[in-house]
């Protein structure tokens, strides 16, 4: 197993190594490594959670222009790997099903435990400091103003609407404070909760040096 999920970090290093939206393959090693601590009080299969941590960016709208060609390249890599078809079949429903635009259309999917534990270490790595950094590194790179009170958030109910995005600020409650109350597991909660309370400080000083 150990040989096969070193397979898939260098398919996911070669996938997301030119990621400049904050989905490079710095994100999917955290993800990876923030499941690994979330399996530590949760039962799950390390190989199902670490493949799907790992390789959960690799088939984004964000980061690939054409996703089922790169959903198809996945299927095969991971058969070349010999994983069984029920394996496959499991990571690429959890990668295809996690994502909070998929939800805005079609709702919470149903996942496995190992679907939920890496929703959850993805949905941290969207909060605290690092969100922060992520959410203005992609609004950067979207061309999106930093902040504008002109513009309210909006409560997006469909996909292409939500990527066209609105101010950086506004991404904190389009979406970043709506993850924080969706997790699934305890320790999910838990470091979701904390990380939310720094960006909610964050958003304070922000208000108050905007307001100086
Ligand atoms: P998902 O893969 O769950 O659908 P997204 O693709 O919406 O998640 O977003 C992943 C990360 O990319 C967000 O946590 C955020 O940091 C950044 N991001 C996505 N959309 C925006 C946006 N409109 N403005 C700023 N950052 C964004
Ligand atoms: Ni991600």
């Amino acid at each position: 197993m150990d040989k096969q999920i070193e397979k898939i970090t260098e398919f996911a290093k070669m996938r997301l190594g030119q990621d400049h939206t904050g989905h490079g393959f710095d994100h999917a090693q955290r993800v990876a490594r923030l499941a690994r601590k979330i399996t530590e009080e949760q039962s799950g299969d390390p190989l199902i959670i670490q493949g799907a941590a790992l390789l959960h960016d690799t088939i984004d709208d964000k980061v690939v222009a054409d996703s089922a060609k790169a959903l198809q390249e996945v299927e095969a890599f991971l058969h070349s790997l010999t994983l069984t078809q029920e394996q496959v079949t499991e990571i690429l429903y959890i990668i295809t099903h996690l994502s909070f635009s998929r939800e805005l259309e079609k709702g919470k999917a149903v996942l496995s435990i190992e679907g939920q534990i890496v929703q959850d270490a993805d949905r941290l790595d969207a909060l605290g400091a690092l969100g922060i950094m992520r959410t203005a590194y992609f609004g950067g790179s979207h061309g999106h103003p930093i902040y504008d009170p002109e513009i309210k958030p909006e409560n997006y109910q469909d996909k292409a609407t939500y990527r066209k995005g609105s101010t950086v600020i506004n991404h904190f409650y389009e979406k970043l404070f709506l993850l924080a109350d969706s997790m699934n597991t305890r320790l999910g909660k838990e470091e979701a909760m904390r990380r939310k309370k720094f960006m909610t400080d964050f958003l304070a000083e922000f208000y108050q040096e905007w307001a100086d």
